[in-house]
């Protein structure tokens, strides 16, 4: 089984461990690795301050019972002439996609990678990173990787605001007013969830509750089919939300299923 992470773990990382140990069982190999991927961080982007924290991630990584913490070295996973990559087209062209764009490239190529140097039979993401997830399925889907992917729900701070390693990144007003993005998602669905249906309302609703936090800039919310990711008009079926705002250079993302699909992704 194997976890990707880019490191500088936190109780989210640890979720996606312990679900990746469930799946091992006592005799199967759990596996992180811990990689901050140049290839998925556009020029201009926080790769230099992405944070590093390896002596607390190892420590985690053996809390929870992995077997083995892959660190390559940027050298040992690119040839410095690599050519080759690995791409998504379509639901990788809106949203993260529009912000940051080669980022899902760069996450497809080293993902890829990964299991082709692991050869998982299980492969653990987050469902915080919803587009990066579904994306992640289509390749497996389209390329027949033998892996299968398994979604664990977004780990949250007791205030609301999904775990990160970028949080600690955020000066100390942005992270008062930080939460105010996942109270946000859940006016939105508690407002699906009374009857409201239609997402241009939704969405004033949602944009102008980011654009009110101190010190937020809103980078995108849209509404979406939770597996396709094509805008909708209405939520009737399987809907996410998703936002992306930016607080100074920290860039969050969060979402929040309105209506889940029958089975998770
Ligand atoms: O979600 C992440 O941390 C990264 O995008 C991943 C999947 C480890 C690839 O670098």
């Amino acid at each position: 089984v194997l976890v990707p992470t880019m490191g500088a773990l936190h109780a989210g990382h640890r979720s996606l461990l312990e679900a990746g140990r469930k799946f091992a069982g006592a005799h199967g190999t759990l596996v992180a690795t811990i990689f901050v991927n140049p290839t998925q961080f556009g020029p201009g982007e926080d790769f230099r301050r992405y944070p590093r924290t390896f002596a607390d991630d190892r420590k985690m990584c053996g809390a929870v019972g992995a077997d083995a913490i892959f660190v390559p070295a940027a050298e040992a996973m690119y040839s410095s002439d690599h050519s080759v990559f690995v791409e998504e087209s379509v639901l990788s062209k809106g949203l993260c996609g529009r912000s940051r764009p080669g980022h899902f490239r760069g996450v497809c190529t080293v993902v890829s990678k990964l299991f082709l140097l692991f050869n998982p039979q299980v492969a653990v993401f987050g469902e915080k990173d919803w587009q990066q997830l579904a994306i992640i399925h289509r390749m497996v889907r389209d390329l027949n990787f033998p892996v299968r992917i398994a979604g664990c729900p977004t780990v949250r701070e007791p205030d609301g605001l999904a775990m990160s390693s970028r949080n600690r990144l955020l000066v100390p007003a942005a992270r008062q007013a930080a939460p105010g993005i996942c109270r946000a998602l859940l006016a939105i669905r508690k407002e699906v969830r009374g009857g409201e249906r239609r997402v241009d309302k939704l969405l004033r609703m949602l944009a102008g509750s980011l654009e009110s936090l101190p010190g937020a800039k809103l980078d995108y919310a849209r509404i979406v089919d939770a597996r396709s990711l094509d805008p909708i008009r209405f939520v009737k079926s399987a809907a996410c939300a998703l936002v992306a705002v930016r607080f100074g250079k920290v860039r969050l993302i969060d979402n929040i299923l309105l209506r889940p699909p029958r089975e998770r992704i």
